[in-house]
């Protein structure tokens, strides 16, 4: 989760955030070096004394700072096309969480066990007797099994929300009348959370998210014993 002065990313749950990361990181590399360089060029163009009073074109020149940036974006298009098309990649997921976006809260499905759902509301910090995660803590939390493929289906009853979860590399909207699709593999234990990130309403910011990561037997144990 995001603690104080957290000034990068949040630490991956997943195998495809990590990859996310990666990307991040290596984006920041060559941006880095083209903020350096044009710097340098624009400090150096106020000192110095170079004068050509004949010169009208630079074939060559030109030529080079074409090609140059072309290849710089091209090493940046690639790795996030492959990105973008891992992201949507499901390989035979284990089960499928269908949560439902409202105004404002979650509420979940899990519709491969005699259909478990229930809402998932905020809990008030102030008002609550019990050590929680102001602005972040649900009463009823999304069990999950890790090391698992999971199928998430979004969807909205309302307004649109945006189920996005920063540790895990998921963000899908949540659009009333239509069903998206994306998945999440988590791969340690844990609680990891989320908000909602599409501006919805007067409460936008207290439909929080929160996952809580456990083992597959765990999580059969849970299941069985869910009323
Ligand atoms: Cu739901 Cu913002």
């Amino acid at each position: 989760m995001a603690t104080w002065s957290n000034f990068n990313l949040q630490n991956s749950a997943s195998p495809l955030m990590e990859q996310i990361i990666f990307f991040h990181d290596h984006t920041l590399i060559i941006l880095i070096m083209i903020t350096i360089l044009v710097s340098y060029l624009m400090i150096n163009l106020f000192f110095n004394k170079y004068i050509n009073r004949f010169l009208l074109e630079g074939q060559m020149i030109e030529l080079i700072w074409t090609i140059i940036p072309t290849i710089t974006l091209i090493f940046i298009a690639l790795p996030s096309l492959r990105l973008l098309y891992l992201l949507d990649e499901l390989n035979n997921p284990l089960i499928t969480l269908k949560s439902i976006g409202h105004q404002w809260y979650w509420s979940y499905e899990y519709s491969d066990f005699n259909n478990i759902e229930f809402d998932s509301y905020m809990i008030n910090y102030e008002k609550s007797n019990i050590n929680n995660f102001r602005l972040l803590d649900v009463d009823n939390r999304i069990i999950l099994p890790m090391n698992n493929q999971i199928r998430i289906m979004v969807t909205a009853t309302d307004v649109i929300h945006s189920w996005t979860i920063p540790s895990l590399g998921v963000k899908i909207d949540a659009n009333p009348g239509r069903l998206n699709q994306t998945n999440l593999f988590i791969n340690r234990p844990g609680i990891f959370f989320g908000q909602c990130s599409e501006i919805c309403g007067a409460n936008h910011s207290f439909m929080p998210i929160m996952i809580e990561s456990i083992s597959i037997k765990n999580f059969i144990n849970w299941i069985n014993n869910y009323s």
